[in-house]
């Protein structure tokens, strides 16, 4: 019989799990590990040391695996749906995707799929500085928002786009850096508040979120902001100080995440895998 224990990380979210790697695929591990995606938004698996095939058979167990960025340099030529997260240059020769993930966000909102369920990170290679990872549950946000701004919100709309997201990267991006983005990606329009399958509500907010819907520019960035900062705080928030060979997954629609910033030079390196959604934002 396999054994797996989840040790929580923070009252609002975090859980370290105890298990062996060969019993990863286990289907009471696979079970239990899905259960404490939804209920921990993060799970932390220090230093599973798996390889991308390890990886790749663990992320087939969880789901759906897919790669939505193949578009974008840095994926593995040897195993194409491991996405290699890096500012080296050797592997990639344009950085704006990676330096995007300094400011929070939720994965994949700008493709036109179903919002990926989960991403899996395991780190190669660690910075000596900065390259915290934090995660902050957007289901505990929207729960403990004041009544009032949760009927402000209500029916809301907005705007994502990856210019959004890349805005505070570039001084001033140019005609063909826009172009680029637009054949890469497409403007989503999803709700602020979303009535999970499961009941549950979280906020859908992060750099993605360019305008509410209908609202002067400033009201809804505002709100935007507002929500992001709130989401963001402490007691909604961990920050994983990564030890190499861990495996950390989270929950990509309850959860955003953002990196703290670390040197290129020092040639961090995580290689990322994702599962698909399955779920329609509603
Ligand atoms: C990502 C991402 C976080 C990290 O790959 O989508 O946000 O810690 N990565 O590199
Ligand atoms: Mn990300």
């Amino acid at each position: 019989m396999a054994r797996i224990e989840v040790e929580n990380i923070k009252p609002h979210l975090g859980g370290i799990v105890h298990v062996e790697k060969a019993d990863l695929c286990e289907p009471e591990v696979v079970h239990e590990c899905q259960n404490a995606l939804e209920d921990r938004g993060v799970l932390v698996f220090p230093r599973m040391n798996l390889t991308d095939r390890e990886q790749l058979a663990f992320t087939d167990c969880m789901g759906e695996r897919v790669n939505y960025t193949r578009a974008v340099p840095g994926s593995s030529a040897a195993e194409p749906d491991v996405y290699r997260v890096t500012l080296d240059e050797e592997i990639n020769d344009s950085p704006e995707y990676v330096l995007g993930t300094y400011f929070w966000h939720i994965d994949g909102v700008t493709t036109n799929m179903p919002l990926p369920k989960a991403t899996l990170l395991t780190a190669r290679k660690v910075s000596a500085r900065g390259g915290q990872t934090e995660f902050a549950n957007t289901y505990a946000a929207y729960e403990h928002l004041p009544d009032w701004e949760k009927a402000e919100i209500e029916g809301l709309r907005a705007l994502h786009t990856v210019e959004s997201s890349l805005r505070p990267v570039f001084e001033e991006p140019t005609e063909e850096d826009r172009k680029r983005w637009s054949s890469m990606a497409v403007k989503m329009e999803h709700p602020v508040v979303w009535t999970h399958a499961s009941g549950r509500r979280s906020l859908l907010v992060g750099s993605h979120a360019e305008r509410i819907v209908g609202m002067p520019l400033p009201d809804g960035r505002a709100i935007l902001y507002r929500l992001a900062e709130w989401a963001g705080q402490p007691d909604f928030r961990y920050t994983h100080q990564w030890q190499e060979g861990d495996l950390v997954i989270w929950d990509n629609c309850g959860v955003m995440h953002r990196v703290y910033p670390y040197p290129a030079t020092s040639g961090r390196t995580m290689h990322r895998t994702t599962i698909a959604g399955t779920e329609k934002i509603a």
